[in-house]
């Protein structure tokens, strides 16, 4: 198959109805690398709210939540959080792919789109990114848009029923 083309856009309310349907046939697979979330996430009312608590935070600068789309269908997240100004001016890059997209390349052009828009729109100096030690496509996906590994965080997010360390990523954008 040919390379599938990949863009991202600022996540719509019309967007819940695609993500629901993508996170709930994909809780299983995802249980692993997600923190868990209750049952309500996991329709189109509980991603509606999510998604008008997401487009709140951007509204005050705090993120830039976005859908990847492909072939004009929503296939996933692509999301800068906990945007930090004043001397940082960094952000934390993260992301998901419905598991029928994944291995095409799509999350690594949409992070690399997103970290252009990061160095440019967004005026951010740096990025960074954690993964569990054991997500070896995501930390493919981190070495191939350019970051690099900087240090573990013993006991850093709680998901799949533990406290899992975080491998985390660093990449400096630019002025
Ligand atoms: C991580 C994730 C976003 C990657 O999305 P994707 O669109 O499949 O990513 P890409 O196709 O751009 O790249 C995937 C890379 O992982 C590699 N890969 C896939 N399965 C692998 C495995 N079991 N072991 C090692 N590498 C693997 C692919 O070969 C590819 O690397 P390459 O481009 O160097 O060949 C997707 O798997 C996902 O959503 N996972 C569940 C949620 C998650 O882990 N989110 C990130 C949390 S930090």
């Amino acid at each position: 198959m040919g390379e599938d083309k990949t863009d991202i856009r600022l996540v719509d309310l019309s967007d819940a109805e695609a993500l629901a349907a993508h996170l709930a046939r994909d809780r299983a697979a995802f249980a692993r690398w997600e923190p868990a979330q209750p049952d309500e996430y996991y329709t189109v009312a509980g991603q509606s709210a999510r998604i008008e608590r997401l487009l709140d935070q951007h509204g005050q600068g705090r993120s830039w939540p976005g859908v990847v789309v492909a072939d004009g269908v929503v296939i996933g997240q692509v999301t800068a959080g906990t945007i930090i100004a004043g001397p940082f001016r960094k952000a934390s890059l993260g992301y998901w792919i419905g598991s029928p997209h994944q291995n095409r390349g799509h999350a690594r052009r949409a992070s690399t789109l997103l970290l252009e828009r990061m160095a440019g729109d967004l005026g951010l100096h740096r990025a960074e990114a954690s993964t569990q030690l054991e997500n070896l496509p995501s930390q493919r996906v981190l070495k191939a848009v350019g970051f690099s590994p900087y240090g573990i965080a013993h006991d850093h997010i709680f998901v799949n029923g533990a406290w899992r360390d975080g491998l985390l990523w660093e990449l400096t954008l630019g002025d």
